[in-house]
């Protein structure tokens, strides 16, 4: 076995090596805090779409420095995709952030989490309450089949800080929305089921304002023609955003008589955290 160099701004690491490794094959920055990237999948990695994986490098000391990281890619890509933020002094994303096609990362093959289809009860329609990089998750599951064959209605809600912070989400509708392959996986007209509701916080956009708000007055079911609210019997939730935003969206889901659910004990909503702290 060769040695896996620890990465720096100026020398991404080339040498291949530790038996968690994976090659990146493609980079996109979107904004100056926010970058998506691909690496080749581990043969052996099997994982439910919205699951997360630890994910990272060889720190400075030699050893790994992993983070959790959602998968964005569905569960049947031949690739893995990532959307991240870059935190500058963030010990992981200060250096993740320099990463090329062909560099390495670690990747431990092993899938968690409890934004997953078998964690919800059957319903009629679901939410994907996101901001940020809590998106991430979700960019897994529009692109899961089972998302259509379980659900008549799909909106995804994405609140972000700027517009440019919505890019990586709006870009991956679109091609959702085109690709013809999902088509025929999925089935013919699955996308009519999607409803994308993108709103920012600081910055002026066709819809302004934090979704908890949104939902506490009523806006968002107005915009997409609800009537009634969101409804036990009929409604599932998957919420992915930090933990204030999380802890403001689960009082209102359960101010509406939803319940939080885990892969043990499937309920009306899941809840996870797109960062600690
Ligand atoms: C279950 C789970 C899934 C996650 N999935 C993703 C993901 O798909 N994409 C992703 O970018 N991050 C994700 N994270 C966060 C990720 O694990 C790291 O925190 C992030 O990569 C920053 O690492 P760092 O070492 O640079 O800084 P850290 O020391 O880990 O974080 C420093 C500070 O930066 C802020 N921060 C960290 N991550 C974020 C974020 N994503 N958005 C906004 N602020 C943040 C927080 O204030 C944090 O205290 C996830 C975290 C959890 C718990
Ligand atoms: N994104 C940036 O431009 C930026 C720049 C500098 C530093 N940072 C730092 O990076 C970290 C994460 O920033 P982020 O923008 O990715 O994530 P964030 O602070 O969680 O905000 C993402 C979006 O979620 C909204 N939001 C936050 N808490 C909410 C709640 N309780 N209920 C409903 N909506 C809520 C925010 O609205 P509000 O705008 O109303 O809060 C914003 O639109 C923070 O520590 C931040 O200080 C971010």
């Amino acid at each position: 076995m060769t040695e896996m160099k620890p990465v720096s701004e100026a020398t991404a690491v080339k040498a291949p090596v530790l038996p968690d490794a994976q090659t990146v094959t493609e980079v996109k920055h979107w904004t100056d805090s926010l970058f998506s990237f691909k690496v080749t999948r581990p043969a052996t990695l099997r994982f439910r779409s919205g699951e997360f994986v630890m994910i990272g490098l060889l720190g400075d000391n030699g050893k790994p420095l992993l983070r959790a990281y959602s998968i964005a890619s569905p569960s049947w890509d031949d690739e893995l995709e990532f959307y991240s933020i870059k935190v500058q002094n963030g010990p992981l994303t200060s250096k993740l952030q320099h990463i090329k096609p062909g560099d390495q990362i670690i990747l431990r093959p092993k899938p968690v989490g409890t934004l997953v289809h078998d964690a919800l009860l059957p319903g009629k329609r679901i939410w994907f309450f996101a901001t940020g990089t809590g998106f991430a998750p979700f960019a897994s599951l529009l692109r899961e089949p089972q998302t259509y064959e379980d659900y008549d209605e799909v909106i995804i809600t994405h609140t972000c800080r700027e517009v440019a912070e919505l890019e990586y989400g709006r870009q991956l509708i679109d091609s959702i929305r085109q690709d013809e392959m999902l088509a025929e996986l999925i089935g013919e007209g699955f996308a009519d089921k999607i409803h994308y509701y993108p709103t920012t916080t600081r910055e002026e956009s066709p819809k302004m304002g934090r979704i908890t708000d949104l939902l506490k007055d009523g806006t968002v079911f107005s915009d997409l023609g609800i009537e009634g609210g969101i409804k036990p019997e009929t409604d599932r939730a998957m919420v992915c955003g930090s933990l204030a935003f999380n802890l403001d969206i689960k009082e209102i889901l359960e101010g509406f008589g939803l319940r939080e659910g885990a892969n043990s004990e499937p309920k009306e909503f899941v809840i996870e955290k797109a960062f600690v702290g």
